[in-house]
């Protein structure tokens, strides 16, 4: 009998309606469209404005909706519901809970998952392990993000990056050996003083000083975090070609996480891809944190080919990284 796999058998996505394009940007911050599309790679991005009080949820139950009525399958069918996130609703109060009830994931069991830009990509590792152990048949990954509720639209290395965005994968078992193959994920705590947020946390509680300070504010140093990402998405994704025997001929497509345009261009160059091979849609969406990568499967789906050999890497804040090796299904 043929080994256990996790597939993925669906995707869904949804981004919100508001586009904010570069040149609105140019009125926020002294930015320009050319500084931007040439350093990031991003034109436009979207924001979600569409009701007032509408957290990363909204976008979450969007997307987990399209893919339910996509594969035509019963909510009440579905065991475990997982939302990778770095803007959970709340603190404290599961978002995936009140996603999976939104939905009538009525027999689920759910929680989030937070990683940072790494947090969908360590969400398929989860997902997958729960099939491969038999226990479960049926578990959705959803990656989602409102960035913008965490953007100093004052601030010009965060603003022009980040969009809002989600995206859903259901995994599924399957005895043809597609799935997921291979992943290597790491994790570097030094990296957390690059890229983060410094109040709003249990280090330091929201106050109305760091709130005046702006400390609930996404921060990065854009450059050290540039230097750390370009050097260990390429080292990562060069690792799982070599462990699993993959000449850049085997590879069907890089499905890389959508921080900056350098950095995946970086990333193909060192396993040879062309640019064909390389799912890219960061020029309409930014950096959607945890929605990038199954945003790209659900732009890309009609391209995607039963048997073909994906290759995920993604980089994010803590700092975290890793690539997966994966056989599409369908
Ligand atoms: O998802 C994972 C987390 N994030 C990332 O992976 C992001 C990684 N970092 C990056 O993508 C890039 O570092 C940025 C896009 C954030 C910045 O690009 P850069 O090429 O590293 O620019 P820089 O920070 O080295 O700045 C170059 C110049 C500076 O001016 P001077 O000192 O050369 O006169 C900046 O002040 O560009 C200036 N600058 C800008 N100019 C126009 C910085 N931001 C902007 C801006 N518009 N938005």
């Amino acid at each position: 009998m043929s080994k256990l796999t996790a597939a993925i058998t669906a995707v869904g996505s949804y981004v919100p309606k508001f586009v904010m394009t570069n040149k609105m940007l140019e009125d926020l911050v002294e930015t320009n469209d050319e500084w931007i599309t040439s350093r990031t790679g991003i034109k436009e991005r979207r924001i979600l404005k569409e009701d007032e009080g509408e957290g990363t949820s909204y976008l979450a139950i969007k997307a987990a909706n399209d893919l339910i009525q996509k594969r035509n399958i019963k909510p009440e069918e579905i065991d475990l519901v997982m939302v990778a996130t770095a803007t959970p609703d709340s603190m404290v109060a599961s978002t995936a809970a009140f996603v999976a009830s939104e939905i009538g994931a009525s027999n689920a069991f759910a929680y989030d998952l937070l990683a940072a830009c790494s947090s969908f990509l360590f969400g398929m590792s989860t997902a997958s392990s729960y099939i491969e152990s038999g226990r479960y048949k049926k578990v959705l990954l959803i990656g989602a993000d409102k960035m913008s509720s965490i953007i100093n639209y004052k601030d010009r290395t965060t603003c022009i990056i980040f969009g809002d965005g989600a995206g859903a994968v259901l995994f599924e078992p399957n005895n043809e050996g597609l799935g997921l193959q291979d992943e290597y994920l790491r994790a570097d705590g030094s990296g957390r003083k690059y890229l983060g947020m410094e109040a709003g946390g249990s280090i330091l509680p929201a106050t109305h000083e760091t709130v005046d300070a702006g400390q609930h504010y996404i921060f990065q140093d854009g450059k050290s975090v540039f230097k750390f990402a370009v050097s260990n998405m390429a080292d990562v994704a060069e690792k799982i070609m070599l462990r699993n025997n993959l000449k850049n001929t085997d590879v069907s497509w890089l499905v890389p996480h959508q921080a900056n345009k350098r950095i995946i261009d970086a990333t193909a160059n060192r396993m040879g891809l062309d640019s064909s091979k390389v799912l890219m849609n960061i020029q309409r969406y930014g950096n959607t944190t945890s929605a990038t990568l199954p945003l790209l499967l659900a732009d890309y789906e009609e391209k995607l080919k039963k048997g073909d050999n994906l290759v995920f890497a993604a980089f994010g804040g803590g700092f975290t990284w890793g690539s997966i090796y994966l056989k599409w299904a369908y």
